[in-house]
């Protein structure tokens, strides 16, 4: 395992305080000796940004926000531009996640808002993942559907884009019921080898691939030593700290 490691902590709404916000970002700042060698970003709701990174100031932490809007400015009543969330001193966004999706994101609106955060400077993580798995394998050309909107991007983008691979069907679960690493390994080689075909080989090879759906303590090491991936995009655990911090010690 000697890859540069990514885990982002995607805390939805499952920490909606400041004080809770706060306590968070400061425990897991003194235990960065814990995670030495992994790249950490949490992504807080919106209204907590500004006190996340108040309390990630100086440190190697990075800020991640869960959208961004797909317009560049007025009038979109409710929307928070690419620029807003620069000055609020994100510099990851989550874009396409499959809550997102059931509530009508369309992979066009997926696409601009990729356009929006690498114009403004962001890294994009773009979700895709099934919702179901059949005999037939359809979930790989859905799973290439869902990344064909990084298509017509310019080249130069995919250094600011991660893939994060998340099926649906393993979303809020346990571990016991995560995807398998020997399956994900099958699907994040197919994810390489698609992005080859649309952008150049070597580059297409560096962007990272994430996994996320239920990654637990008890699954971290499995699913990064059998899953060639470089990280995870952790929901429910990374909304407790002490869950957090052992799947992070898990991988690093
Ligand atoms: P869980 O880790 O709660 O399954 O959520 C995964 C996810 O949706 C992260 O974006």
């Amino acid at each position: 395992m000697n890859k540069r490691r990514l885990v982002v902590a995607n805390w939805k709404m499952y920490i909606d305080s400041p004080e809770s916000a706060r306590r968070f970002a400061t425990a897991l700042r003194k235990k960065s000796r814990l995670y030495k060698g992994v790249d950490v970003v949490l992504a807080p709701a919106f209204p907590l940004l500004a006190v996340v990174a108040e309390k990630l100031k100086g440190s190697v932490i990075r800020l991640g926000a869960q959208t961004i809007s797909e317009f560049e400015d007025a009038p979109h009543t409710g929307d928070v531009s690419a620029a807003m969330l620069k000055h609020a001193g994100v510099s990851f966004v989550i874009v396409g996640h499959s809550e997102r999706r059931a509530q009508n994101e369309t992979d066009a609106a997926v696409h601009a808002q990729l356009e929006r955060a690498l114009l403004g400077g962001l890294s994009a993580i773009l979700c895709v993942g099934e919702k179901e798995r059949d005999v037939a394998g359809s979930h790989f050309s859905l799973i290439e559907s869902q990344l064909a909107v990084l298509k017509n991007l310019p080249h130069k983008a995919v250094s600011k884009i991660i893939v994060a691979y998340e099926p649906v069907w393993a979303i809020g679960k346990t571990s016991a019921e995560a995807m398998k690493g020997s399956d994900l390994r099958e699907m994040s080689i197919f994810i390489k080898k698609t992005l080859a075909e649309q952008f150049d080989r070597v580059a297409a090879l560096k962007v990272p691939i994430l996994y996320g759906g239920s990654v637990e303590p008890g699954n971290a090491h499995s699913l990064m030593a059998e899953g060639d991936i470089n990280g995870f995009l952790v929901g429910h655990a990374s909304a407790e700290i002490d869950q957090f911090l052992d799947i992070l010690k898990a991988i690093r």
